[in-house]
């Protein structure tokens, strides 16, 4: 992607809005963490989760870091994407009666989210760098690594709690 100078204070604000927006999921995603560990048959699904809801409050003062450094507050903007995989998840362990499948919908709804970050950080990190922000460019770079080992971390579980889908494979 090149942007032509006169553009970069577009693109800054881009940035920003978007740095807000992230702000709203991680915390949409504390809120809704407990309750997926609450629901959750498998321990180690469970071990998963809070592990990573612990990394998700590292995530959110990373956030906070960078937008009071960027503007001076850490302002919110509502995450609506968020909000809508929330509901679909909350709505698909609901409907889910027998445990197993709930702790495969559990996965499969974390998972969406985890995806859902990558793609967003992967492009906030892409703005960070076109404005010359490397150390805010560094902390989002820790941040997908930490989404992404979520990410992996679950397939792997996954293949265990269901082995039909692995003998399948
Ligand atoms: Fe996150």
């Amino acid at each position: 992607m090149k942007f032509f100078s006169a553009n970069l204070s577009n693109l800054r604000e881009l940035y920003i809005n978007q740095l807000q927006m992230l702000l709203s999921t991680e915390r949409q995603i504390i809120h809704a963490i407990p309750k997926m560990i609450e629901k959750a048959g498998d321990l180690q699904i469970k071990q998963a989760l809070q592990s990573h809801l612990q990394e998700t409050e590292v995530q959110v003062r990373r956030l906070e870091e960078i937008l009071r450094q960027t503007t001076g507050e850490a302002e919110m903007v509502k995450c609506k994407a968020l909000a809508a995989l929330v509901e679909e998840a909350e709505n698909m362990i609901q409907d889910a009666s027998d445990e197993s499948v709930r702790d495969a919908a559990i996965i499969a709804a974390i998972q969406r989210i985890e995806h859902y970050e990558i793609a967003t950080y992967g492009a906030v990190r892409h703005f960070a760098q076109i404005l010359g922000e490397s150390t805010p460019a560094q902390l989002l770079d820790q941040t997908i690594k930490e989404e992404g080992h979520a990410d992996h971390l679950l397939s792997s579980i996954a293949d265990r709690v269901n082995p039909y889908a692995q003998k399948a494979a």
